[in-house]
């Protein structure tokens, strides 16, 4: 591919991506104001921009097989483990901004569990199975993002969320 459709499709994958993400949390600001339909036209549109990332992200060459993409997850996390999140964390903490530090906090507790998941699928998808069905649910802290297999604990060990207020997938 030339470099300047490559670059032009990596760009509209990065505004799609993120227009998605934004229609999605105002979908769900919609529906805490008590605005259902809204919240169903944010959504809906929101799947709109998926489509249109996926079909850059295709044409990029980015979708591939279970350990291809497994590994990209895998390098993207340790990025933000080993790297992103420590740096803003800092330049936060130096700036004095509480609710950034907050934030990259959460994400970078969350990011390295997310490394170790990842990488644990890797190895246990090597065959080309799927993972193992009785892993048990993985549930999510909707403060902060924790991730956890299994069990869920009383409170999130990273910000005190109740662990019943945690979303299973
Ligand atoms: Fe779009
Ligand atoms: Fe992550
Ligand atoms: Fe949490």
């Amino acid at each position: 591919m030339h470099a300047m459709t490559k670059e032009f499709l990596e760009t509209a994958f990065a505004g799609e991506s993120q227009a998605h993400m934004r229609y999605l949390i105002f979908a769900d600001k919609a529906e805490k104001d008590g605005q259902p339909n809204l919240a169903r036209l944010f959504r809906a549109i929101a799947y709109a921009e998926q489509v249109h990332a996926t079909n850059h992200f295709r044409e990029l060459g980015n979708i591939q097989g279970a350990t291809e993409n497994l590994q990209a997850c895998i390098d993207g996390e340790n990025f933000e483990v080993d790297e992103m999140y420590p740096v803003y964390q800092n330049a936060a903490e130096f700036q004095q901004e509480k609710g950034a530090v907050r934030s990259a906090h959460f994400a970078l507790e969350a990011e390295k569990i997310h490394a170790v998941m990842y990488a644990d699928a890797q190895e246990k998808t090597q065959g080309g199975g799927d993972i193992d069905i009785d892993i048990g649910i993985v549930s999510i802290c909707p403060i902060c993002g924790y991730t956890v297999e299994g069990e869920v604990p009383k409170f999130c060990p990273v910000c005190g969320a109740k662990g019943e207020t945690f979303k299973g997938f």
